[in-house]
């Protein structure tokens, strides 16, 4: 309904102004009109004007409404700054305008005399459409462009101050125009000097409107050092105040894993380029982990202390390894800029950290990631747990990923964009770990949609979590966040068991007992997996009744704007992008809400490092069933998501959107404990360039 009403209202917005610009050339001539009855003819018209217009507002405040019924959030701006700098011009033309014009729409014939043409021309009359009209411009740079934020008050006073102006500047202009029309040699003044005139006038607007939309593009640029802790938007959310902590404070360097003891799992990952070849034979210039992309499975156990070396040998690529939903110690996690300096060519970093979550992760650079993980730089994680996995399990690490080559987005299953097939015995447990590598769907604007079709299935875990009391899903689909997993088991049936993914429905993977070479139906409208009210029982420490440290909100919206030099729909959190982007402060052991609201026309699957948090309520609906726990959590326009986490991982991490694309325009934030520094810097001017 968000949606609905969020495009209908900006479609409008675009109507308005056709109509109230023609209105305005209509009003602005009609004291030209030579004959009466194009006088008559004229007034007419523009009386149909009004009434039209009058019906599209109230088409508006129906799409507005719209809005309101799902939150009041989701079209405050509009209630409060943009309807009002809209309903008084027109109000004025209800006072001023219209008495006036019925009487010319009901004129006589007699010849169209100077007391006539000056009323048509008073700027009383004439202005009130002028002005309109120019409010309904500012209404169409408030849909798509400016996208007000809260408190609102310094966006009243920018979208009202140039429509105070244009009262101004018309009256003036409408006032020298009524001069001239009812002069005495009206009649004889050339039109030659006045198209001559407009033509420049129209020259010079383009110009500067020109500069100034260079000026905009260049001051976008970002600067070519920066510091992910000299932020001037802070956000306490309500706690009190708190600083990085400057001198005296601890550095990301010392939060780093076990710098000493031998590692039960080590392992030497080497980034370089090579060629990938997929299942249907399309070859990827690929950014590789060891020469193959996904990069080697890394399987540990819980408890484990690993030990991973990265090496440079891409010769014009930085890279990290970020692991993506692993709660690792900050040092370890992998941010060119924040938490330490991208590997360059050539060089090496080693992480080591414990793998105390069991579940199903991945790993990623965290450099250039929008162009290096589409390209291979990535792989799945998996920690088992310490007693090993369930005996006789056989699992399946899916890597939904989309290869880029020059002319085709190919959606696979890692290497495989063909339907692979694997045999499996009848009463074999099986696990499926599903992880989206990336974006939505090339087509699509919604998260990356799977369905697992010939047996009921269970999600056993979200995101490295265990969910209790999974229950048996039919023909379930899956809405996979970027970055996010999922964990469906299910006891192998008699038949074959497909997965599919619905941007390729060609591909996907055929469990089949031995010998049995059929393929299920892929059915594509089952109900869609919710995990909101998905199992039972469970512990929360905390829900969306308690009382917690600090509150913050996150407002997602987009406007059209430049960033970094390019005119892109930016994705804005709180109205602004990286760097301006709030930063959310915390102490450790704070107990933490956040209130995700999605007011954009995109979704956004927003990833928090070093944290899992609980779902408390979605749209005002509190989450039931088991505990919902997220690191990946995809929020479509018109939702909005509570969740809650505790401060435990003292660090500088990153909160952002895993639309890469998005995060590359801006979509990015921190949270930034109390007393924690980086020596880091990102930037062009540096090594690092974490989106
Ligand atoms: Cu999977 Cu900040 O990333
Ligand atoms: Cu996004």
């Amino acid at each position: 309904m968000f949606e609905v009403g969020e495009n209908a209202d900006g479609i409008l917005a675009g109507v308005l102004f056709l109509i109230w610009l023609s209105a305005a050339i209509l009003a602005t001539r009609l004291a030209w009109r030579p004959t009466p009855e194009a006088l008559r003819k004229s007034a007419r018209r523009l009386l149909r004007l009004l009434v039209a217009a009058l019906v599209v507002l109230v088409v508006k405040c129906v799409a507005i409404g719209l809005m309101l019924a799902v939150d009041w959030i989701f079209a405050d701006n509009r209630v409060i700054v943009q309807m009002p700098l809209l309903l008084l011009p027109m109000l004025a033309v209800v006072i001023w305008t219209v008495p006036g014009l019925r009487a010319l729409a009901n004129r006589d014939d007699a010849p169209v005399d100077v007391e006539t043409r000056s009323a048509a021309a008073d700027p009383r009359f004439v202005v009130p459409v002028q002005v309109t009209a120019v409010a309904t411009v500012i209404g169409v740079y408030f849909a798509y462009v400016s996208r007000p934020v809260p408190s609102y008050l310094d966006d009243i006073a920018t979208h009202a101050a140039p429509i105070l102006l244009s009262v101004l500047v018309l009256w003036f202009w409408q006032g020298r125009r009524l001069r001239v029309v009812t002069a005495t040699d009206f009649a004889r003044r050339g039109r030659r000097a006045s198209a001559l005139r407009a033509t420049a006038q129209a020259a010079v607007v383009v110009l500067v409107v020109a500069a100034g939309i260079t000026y905009v593009a260049q001051s976008s640029r970002l600067p070519d050092r920066m510091s992910m802790t000299s932020h001037d938007n802070v956000d306490y959310g309500g706690g009190p105040s708190i600083g990085h902590g400057g001198h005296g404070g601890t550095s990301v360097d010392e939060l780093r894993g076990p710098q000493t003891g031998k590692p039960n799992k080590a392992f030497t990952l080497t980034a370089k380029n090579a060629t990938v070849r997929l299942s249907s034979g399309t070859e990827i210039k690929a950014l590789t982990y060891n020469g193959q992309s996904p990069g080697p499975e890394l399987r540990v156990r819980e408890g484990d202390l690993v030990e991973v070396t990265l090496h440079n040998e891409i010769p014009d690529e930085n890279v990290t390894i970020h692991w993506h939903g692993l709660d690792v110690p900050n040092g370890e996690d992998g941010v060119a800029g924040a938490t330490q300096n991208a590997v360059e060519p050539g060089g090496s970093f080693t992480y080591r950290f414990i793998a105390e979550q069991v579940g199903t992760f991945w790993y990623h650079t965290h450099q250039n990631p929008l162009e290096a993980i589409r390209r291979g730089l990535f792989g799945a994680l998996i920690v088992e747990p310490r007693d090993g996995p369930p005996p006789g399990e056989r699992d399946f690490v899916v890597q939904a990923h989309e290869w880029r080559t020059p002319d085709d987005n190919i959606v696979s299953f890692g290497t495989s964009d063909t339907l692979q097939r694997q045999e499996v015995a009848p009463g074999t447990p099986v696990r499926l770990r599903l992880i989206n590598t990336d974006n939505n769907p090339s087509t699509d604007s919604r998260p990356r949609a799977l369905t697992v079709n010939g047996t009921p299935v269970r999600v056993a875990a979200i995101d490295g979590v265990d969910v209790n009391g999974p229950t048996p899903l039919t023909d379930p689909r899956f809405g996979l966040a970027t970055g996010g997993r999922y964990d469906v088991t299910f006891t192998m049936p008699a038949g074959p068991v497909r997965l599919t993914d619905l941007a390729n429905r060609d591909g996907g993977l055929v469990l089949a007992p031995p010998g049995d070479t059929s393929t299920p139906k892929i059915v594509d409208d089952g109900d869609h997996f919710d995990p909101l009210s998905y199992g039972s029982g469970g512990s929360r420490p905390f829900d969306a009744g308690s009382s917690y440290d600090r509150s913050f909100t996150q407002l997602l919206d987009d406007r059209l704007s430049f960033y970094n030099g390019g005119l892109h729909l930016v994705p804005i959190i709180n109205g602004h992008s990286f760097p301006d982007t709030p930063t959310l402060m915390v102490r450790m052991d704070d107990v933490v809400k956040v209130r995700i609201v999605n007011r954009s026309h995109q979704n956004h699957p927003m990833h928090l490092h070093g944290h899992h948090a609980l779902v408390l309520s979605r749209n005002g609906v509190r989450a039931t069933g088991s505990p919902w726990w997220i690191d990946s959590l995809d929020v479509i326009p018109g939702e909005i998501y509570e969740i809650g986490f505790k401060a435990d991982n003292p660090g500088l991490w990153m909160d952002h959107c895993h639309n890469l694309d998005h995060a590359a325009n801006g979509m990015v934030m921190h949270l930034a404990y109390e007393g924690v520094t980086s020596p880091y810097e990102l930037g062009r001017g540096t090594p690092n360039q974490p989106e």
